[in-house]
This record gives structure tokens, C-alpha cells and sequence, in this order.
């Protein structure tokens, strides 16, 4: 059996795909299903990964691996040390901001670890007057729901002085980020990308590694965040972002700062790993003359698709192949706000690319024609391999997304936020859900937004669906613990005689667009016990309560270390009376 036109020599034997551990019931027959198909792709023993056969991988792992049920054992024990501190930054050269920093820069460092290899990630607050949790974003936290990063559901904020060990084992592979999950902190630079080594769906000679795009604002978070609570009871736009970064750098609209620059070699192919670290941004990005190969949708390899034009929402990945086919020379690489999102932007974002044979300078290559608007899901996105979701247990639970007036505390003043069903959410950073767990309570507040999971090995579906008259403003929804998949999405409210929906090998991806004023379907099979945050990705949204919590099967769940896990909210609640900033937001 052959890896179709992927690695060429790559020859694949029929492996078994038993995994570690209980195989839900439900799971083995979509694997069965996956075995007789004519696209079936199996973990390959035989072949190793090279520029020719990057779905090769090794010891029976391949691009055809079910990471869900197998991932490599034994892999190294990878250690980062990271340090939030107060400081300045001045990526676009429009003057320095006040920042919040990882190891002093701006985006943190990149962590590289490989598939298999377990993470242990030190992260001291030496913040002056923030507390902070650092989370992941789309790990799966198998076994560790302890280390998602979450305030408020998975541990207490680290207090200012505080450190605190995130430990996780990378059971997937691809490209991520990490960032700050204390409010909207992340937006002051609280930021990182991750880069995960494994196998690929399409082959490249060298990887040119992570590329962040990411609105950019000359106020702090805390402020255009306290703008846009402000307008929203107006229901008025947030705030416009003054520029655009792509790794972390621009020009100003003075001509200030500096481009990100690359070289390439004509005939070389590059992998180009995208991703979209924004607070309020989606973004939509091209390389004159070049097309883009699209072989991940966030951990998920794809069966590689050509575009021209890109949108990445907020906290989506793409990994990329690009060709220098061209003639030598200088091009635009670029990045631009995606008004069809509702998103605003005073500018957009450039880089330059070029052949290394012509002497860099300014570009003047014109940008492939726009795309006809339009704020949805790249069409063509297809699972490298084939996993149907079951239709017959599809109930179709709705999460209603509207406005609604609370109030962030007991009596408090009231603002109009986000809701779900209602209720818009809001936690309690002293004392999250795993201590609910841990203490076997069972009593949540409503505004925690909880929902129960199905049972072990089946199968979640959610209906979220905008409430009518609202803000058509689309939204990317982000589910942690798992990736999910896309089974449907549309405008106005959802029918189900009239939806077209797709069950036979649905996108897979763990954060995906709800249209604005539409509605988006997801599935998810219970896999991974934990209590999963899912929300909108718009910094300000979230903030505003946008979010909801899956608690799933809560007996099976691997609790933290008690005693760090007490020392962090111990001293999390002794720092709260000293506190110059009180939680003002959803905490989130
Ligand atoms: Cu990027 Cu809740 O996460």
C-alpha cells in the first residue's frame, strides 16, 4: 500500500492500530471504517522522514498515526524556563508601550519540542501587579488537565513572585502558541509559538519555522478592553487595532520599524508556519506570485489544497509549503485585516521575500486579486485521513449566543456581555472547577457555565448558533482538550431539513468561525476526561463572558499534584487583599 503522490517510496504495511489504553467502543468502529477505505493511510515502520517522505515519522508512527488513541512513548523530557516580567516594547517603531514579557521579548520564545517528548515548562510571575495562567493552546492536556493554563477552571492565577510547573506530554504534532489566559492580558505581549516535530502531509526541503500575525495596539489590553465594555452597551465595535505584525515586527504608518525579511532559494520548497496570535483580528495573508500549499489545519494534517489568499481566524494554524518558482527577484508577503470579519485595523501588515540571488530590497510585486468577501472557513479543508462522525446520535444542543445585562460581581454595576443560553460567563479565580472536583462539589454557580459531557467513547455535538438581531459579528470558537469537528456552519438560524451537513470526513480543527449571526455545528467524541473551556477567541468577547465549560466524566479525571496545586491558590488568595487590580471581567 502506497502514501498516495506523498512520499513517493514511503511503502506502508498494514499495521495495527490498537492503542494504549481503553478504546472507546465507538472509536474502534470508526477506525474499522477508516481500514476499508481507498484513501487509507497507515502508520509506516519501514520508511524514514526526509525532504521526499515527510508522512514517514518512525517506530510504526506516520502522518496516518490516530494521535488520539497512539502517540511515541518514551520520548525526552523537554525543559523551558519562562519568566513574565513588567517591561516596554516597540515592535513597529511607533515608540515604546508598556509590555508584559516572556524572558524579556516580544513574541516569548518559540518552545520545540518533538512528537512524544514530554514538556515541563517553569513559569515564574515576576509581573509588579499581575497574576497570570499560561496556557497551551491546542494541547490536549491528555492525563494533565492540570497544566491547561486555565484561571478560574483548571488552578488559581500565579500570584506576583509566584512560579508554578506546567508538565504535558506532546501527543500531537504541528505548530501552536501559548499565551496568558488572565483576562486579556495576552494582548500586552504575554504571548509564544510552539513548534511540535512530526511527520507532514506534504513534502518541503527546509522549514522556515513560525510566522505570528497579530493585530497590534499602541494602548495596553487593559484599556481598549475597557473601551470596548464600553461601547458594547451601544452595541458598538471595539476599538480599531493601529497596526499589524507579522513575527513580530512592521512598519508604522510613519514609515517607522522595520519588515520581516526572508531569503529563499529558487527551486527549494519552504514550510511556513502560520498563525494567528490576535486579540480581535482575523487575518488574511498572501505571498505575491506564490501560492500557498495548505497541509494542517491547526494539529490536523489535511490533504494539501492551493489557495492564493488565506484567512486565519483568531488562534487558528496553518502550516504552509511555498515553491520559489518565480523569477528571482523581491516580493510582498502580506497581512491584512479582514474587514469581511468586522475586523478593524488603521493598517496591514508587509514583509519582504527574496531570491537569493537578487540583492534585497523593495518589492514590486502586485498581490494576486482579492478574494470575494466573505468570513468563513477556507473551503477544501479535508482530514488527511478519512474519520466519519456518527449522524445517528445527533441532538443537535443548542448554544445560544446573545447579549444579556450582569454584572463580574455579586451587587456589582451592570454591563451588557456575551451570554450562552443566558448566561454570561464568569469565574472565580480562588476557587476553580478541579477544586470543585477535588472536593467532590457539585454545586456550580450558573455563571461558571458548566455543561456535562456524554459518557466515556461517545460522541458531543453542539449547535452554536447566534441569537437573532445581534451583532453580526463572527466569531472564533476555541475548544480545549480536543479538536472537533466541523460538521456544518451557515447564516441566520439553523434548520436542520435545509442544512447541508457533513458527516463523511467533516474539517477537523479546534478553532473554527461561527458566521456572523449564523451558525456553527460541532461533534467531538468524550475522550479525555478534564474540564474543557470552549469560547470565542476575540480577547474582548471572551472578557465579556463568551464562553462556557465542559465537564467531562468527572470520577476519570488525573487531578494535579495537590500540594502545588494548593500552594498556587494559597498564594493566589493571600496576594488578592494586597491586590492593586481587581478582576473587573470575566476573569478569562
Ligand atoms: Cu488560545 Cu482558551 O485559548
Amino acid at each position: 500500500m502506497r502514501f498516495l503522490n506523498l512520499a513517493g517510496v514511503c511503502i506502508a504495511g498494514l499495521a495495527s492500530i490498537a492503542s494504549a489504553g481503553v478504546v472507546p467502543a465507538e472509536r474502534v468502529n470508526v477506525v474499522e471504517k477508516r481500514a476499508t477505505s481507498t484513501t487509507t493511510r497507515v502508520p509506516d515502520a519501514a520508511c524514514t522522514n526526509g525532504p521526499l517522505t515527510r508522512s514517514c515519522w518512525k517506530n510504526g508512527y506516520s502522518v496516518a498515526t490516530d494521535f488520539d488513541q497512539k502517540f511515541p512513548t518514551g520520548g525526552a523530557t523537554v525543559t523551558y524556563n519562562l519568566e513574565i516580567t513588567n517591561g516596554t516594547c516597540n515592535p513597529d517603531g511607533n515608540g515604546p508601550r508598556l509590555c508584559l514579557l516572556f524572558n524579556g521579548q516580544y513574541p516569548g520564545p518559540t518552545i520545540r519540542a518533538t512528537w512524544g517528548d514530554n514538556l515541563v515548562i517553569n513559569v515564574k510571575n515576576s509581573m509588579k501587579d499581575n497574576g497570570t495562567s499560561i496556557h497551551w493552546h491546542g494541547v490536549r492536556q491528555y492525563h494533565s488537565p492540570g497544566s491547561d493554563g486555565v484561571n478560574g477552571l483548571t488552578e488559581c492565577p500565579i500570584a506576583p513572585g509566584d512560579s508554578k510547573t506546567y508538565s504535558f506530554q506532546v501527543t500531537q504534532f504541528g505548530t501552536s502558541w501559548y499565551h496568558s489566559h488572565f483576562s486579556s492580558q495576552y494582548g500586552d505581549g504575554v504571548v509564544g509559538t510552539m513548534i511540535f516535530e512530526g511527520p507532514a502531509t506534504a513534502n518541503y526541503d527546509t522549514d522556515l519555522g513560525v510566522y505570528p500575525l497579530s493585530d497590534w495596539y499602541y494602548q495596553t489590553a487593559y484599556q481598549i478592553n475597557a473601551i470596548t465594555l464600553q461601547n458594547l452597551a451601544n452595541q458598538g465595535p471595539p476599538p480599531s487595532a493601529d497596526n499589524i505584525l507579522i513575527n513580530g515586527t512592521n512598519k508604522n504608518a510613519n514609515g517607522g520599524g522595520s519588515y520581516s525579511q526572508v531569503k529563499i532559494t529558487k527551486g527549494k520548497k519552504y514550510r511556513l508556519r502560520l498563525i494567528n496570535t490576535s486579540v480581535d483580528n482575523f487575518i488574511r495573508v498572501s505571498l505575491d506570485n506564490h501560492q500557498l500549499q495548505v497541509m494542517t489545519s491547526d494539529f490536523i494534517p489535511i490533504v494539501p489544497f492551493y489557495t492564493n489568499w488565506l484567512l486565519i481566524g483568531i488562534g487558528q494554524r496553518y502550516d504552509v509549503v511555498i515553491t520559489a518558482n518565480q523569477t528571482e527577484g523581491n516580493y510582498w508577503f502580506r497581512a491584512n485585516v479582514a474587514t469581511d470579519c468586522l475586523s478593524g485595523n488603521k493598517m496591514g501588515a508587509l514583509a519582504i521575500w527574496s531570491y537569493d540571488t537578487v540583492t534585497a530590497g523593495t518589492p514590486t510585486s502586485s498581490a494576486f486579486a482579492a478574494v470575494a468577501a466573505g468570513c468563513y472557513e477556507p473551503a477544501g479543508i479535508t482530514p488527511y485521513w478519512k474519520q466519519p462522525v456518527p449522524s445517528s446520535q445527533f441532538l443537535n444542543s443548542p448554544l445560544t449566543v446573545s447579549l444579556t445585562r450582569a454584572s463580574f460581581t455579586p451587587g456589582g454595576e451592570l454591563h451588557v456581555l456575551w451570554a450562552i443560553n443566558g448566561s454570561s460567563m464568569n469565574i472565580d479565580w480562588s476557587y476553580p472547577t478541579l477544586s470543585y472536583l477535588m472536593d467532590k462539589n457539585t454545586n456550580y454557580p450558573t455563571d461558571l457555565n458548566v455543561w456535562p459531557s456524554s459518557a466515556e467513547g461517545s460522541w458531543n455535538y453542539w449547535l452554536i448558533q447566534m441569537a437573532p438581531n445581534m451583532p453580526p459579528v463572527p466569531h472564533p470558537i476555541h475548544l480545549h482538550g480536543h479538536d472537533y469537528f466541523v460538521i456544518g456552519y451557515g447564516n441566520g438560524q439553523f434548520n436542520q431539513s435545509t442544512a447541508s451537513l457533513n458527516w463523511a470526513n467533516p474539517p477537523r480543527r479546534d478553532t473554527a468561525t461561527l458566521p456572523g449571526g449564523g451558525w456553527l455545528a460541532i461533534a467531538y467524541p468524550s475522550n479525555n476526561p478534564g474540564t474543557w473551556l470552549a469560547h470565542c477567541h476575540i480577547a474582548w468577547h471572551v472578557s465579556e463572558g463568551l464562553g462556557v465549560q465542559f465537564v467531562e466524566t468527572p470520577s476519570q479525571v488525573t487531578l494535579p499534584d495537590s500540594a502545588a496545586y494548593k500552594k498556587t491558590c494559597d498564594n493566589w488568595k493571600a496576594y488578592v487583599p494586597t491586590s492593586y487590580w481587581k478582576k473587573d471581567d470575566s476573569g478569562l
